[in-house]
This record gives structure tokens, sequence and C-alpha cells, in this order.
């Protein structure tokens, strides 16, 4: 097993910054919509229960464990105080909440009908895929921590189960994408970021004052983080500037997880929002048709 990683900083930064929006926002609206729409008519095996790894304060495990008909729901969290606090709060005898890090899942022997999670595989990657200082995470060391934590889950699931996956998402395209900043805060807005994010060089070629080529995965990191610095949301920036959010593609997904003995359904877009966003803010010039995708919601049944 990879050693584990000690993001005690991220934790810090995130408790300071915690957000709704994954939640109750755009994301968490999407997010939500996507995987009922994925679920939709599975019944999870009897008396199973639906192992939400990396809770933190969401309660989307529930809907899981709802439309699937589970009997009992057990959160996990690898920090312990958002562990307490749930645990201290919580009032249904049906669920339970565990302090353990997502690839801990190997030990347990709970009858499992399903493994989500929402937004935590980019934390796994980002964290145990860095190496002693170095603040840019290596791809091949966070993605076996990512397929380490979901080879585990595939095993623990019942015949049945499911997993389900939420997060950000790399293009399928390996391409250079030309890019135009439509007003000159975005450009400046491009430069400060291209100077303090340090998770992935983002190894963008200026053309001129408003115009940059990148990679297609750096220009989804790129739109993904760019929005907190622009409203002035430094708490999140300070937590996102510590991760990468897009670690596999979806043709990734399909693979590995048929690999794993799963059937994935998998489906890709942008919220509406989001879109509306960057195109306000950019035009893609060239190598692209339009704006990569930028959510993927994964359900791989067993
Ligand atoms: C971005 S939040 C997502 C929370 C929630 N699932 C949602 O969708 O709103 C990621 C959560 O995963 C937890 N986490 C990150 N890495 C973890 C790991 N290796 N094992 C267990 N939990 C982890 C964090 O503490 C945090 O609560």
């Amino acid at each position: 097993m990879i050693a584990k990683a000690e993001p005690q900083e991220h934790m810090r930064r995130k408790r300071d910054a915690y957000w709704a929006d994954l939640v109750g926002g755009v994301t968490g609206r999407y997010k939500t919509e996507q995987v009922a729409r994925l679920l939709e008519g599975h019944q999870l095996p009897e008396d199973s229960a639906v192992v939400d790894v990396g809770a933190g304060t969401s309660g989307l495990g529930d809907m899981v464990a709802e439309l699937g008909g589970a009997a009992r729901i057990i959160r996990v969290d690898y920090d312990e105080g958002i562990v307490a606090t749930g645990r201290a709060a919580e009032t249904d005898p049906a669920v339970e909440w565990r302090v353990a890090d997502a690839r801990d899942l190997a030990s347990w022997s709970d009858r499992v009908g399903a493994v989500t999670y929402f937004d935590i595989l980019h934390e796994l990657y980002s964290f145990v895929g860095r190496e002693g200082e170095n603040p840019a995470v290596d791809h091949a060391r966070g993605r076996a921590a990512v397929e380490e934590a979901l080879s585990a889950a595939a095993k623990l699931l019942a015949p049945g189960g499911v997993l389900v996956i939420t997060d950000d998402v790399l293009p399928e395209e390996e391409v250079t994408v030309g890019v135009a900043c439509l007003r000159t805060e975005i450009a400046e807005l491009v430069r400060r970021i291209e100077g303090e994010y340090r998770s992935r060089p983002l190894e963008i070629r200026w053309l001129d004052d408003h115009t940059f080529e990148l990679p297609a995965r750096t220009f989804i990191t790129l739109l993904t983080h760019y929005n907190k610095p622009k409203v002035g949301d430094e708490a999140r920036w300070s937590v996102e500037q510590m991760e990468v959010h897009e670690y596999m593609k979806v043709s990734e997904y399909e693979s590995f997880l048929r690999s794993a003995g799963l059937t994935p359904r998998i489906a890709a877009g942008t919220p509406p929002e989001a879109l509306a966003e960057w195109r306000a803010d950019f035009e893609v010039l060239s190598g692209l048709d339009d704006f990569p995708l930028k959510r993927v919601a994964v359900v791989a049944v067993k």
C-alpha cells in the first residue's frame, strides 16, 4: 500500500473555508441530478449499507440509500474533527460515523451495497500523489492511490452493489488549445494563477497580452480554479491551490472499472452556469471546438 499522506495543512485551510457549494450550490445540484439519473431503477442488495467515503458535511450518501433502498449508511472521513461533529449531531440510528482513510476499506467485512466518492478522489490523488516537499502532484503516484481505493471498494461490494463517483474530469483530447481572454482583468487573473498554482504546471505559453496556448488537460484545471480568486474567495483559493481536480478521462474510468469487474454507466457534462461564466470570460480559438467538459458522474455495478 502507498504511504498515507498527512495533509494537515489542507485540513486546516479547509476548516476555515468549508464550502456549501459542493452540496447546495451549482456543483452540488448538478452532481446530485447526474447521480440520481444514473442510479434510476437500481435496487441495492438486500440488507446492505451505503458507505459514503469522504462524506464531509454532505448528506449525499442518504440520497443513494433512499434511491437504492439501503438499510444503513456508514459515513467515513479521515478528518476526525468532521466525524466527531457529525457523530455528535447524528439523530438517525441507521447512520454510523467512522474515521478511516479511503484506502482502508480493504480490511472491512460489512455487507456493502454502495460505496460513494462524492468529490473526494481528487483529494486522494493530490495528497498521496505529492512526494516530500515537491508541490507538484506526481500523476502516476496519485493515480495509483485512486486505483488502490477503488479496487478495495470493488472487492468489498456485494454482488449487485455499486460504486458511485463524482468529480472533475480530464478531457479526452490531448491537444494544445488556443484561448483568448475577453477582458484585461481576466488576462491578469490568468497570470496571477500561473504564478501561484503549483500543484500542476499549467504550461501556459502567452502569444500576446490576451491570448495564450496550453494543453487541454491544464485548460480544464485553469477553468476549475480561476473563478475563486476572480470573486475574491481567497480562503477557497488557498485550499484549491493544493489540489488537482482532474485525474482521469472518461475512457480511463471506463477501462479501469471494467478491469475491476464492474459495469460502469458514465455521464460527463458541464453545469450550464459554469459554461456561461467561461463564455463570458474566454474564447476557445483553436485545438478544441468548444470548452472541455467539467464534471463526471459514474455508477459502476458489480
Ligand atoms: C471536497 S470534500 C467532499 C465532501 C462531500 N463528499 C461532498 O461531496 O460534499 C472531500 C472530503 O473528503 C475527505 N477526505 C479527503 N481525503 C480523504 C481520504 N484519503 N480518506 C477519507 N476521507 C478523505 C475530506 O476530509 C473531505 O471531507
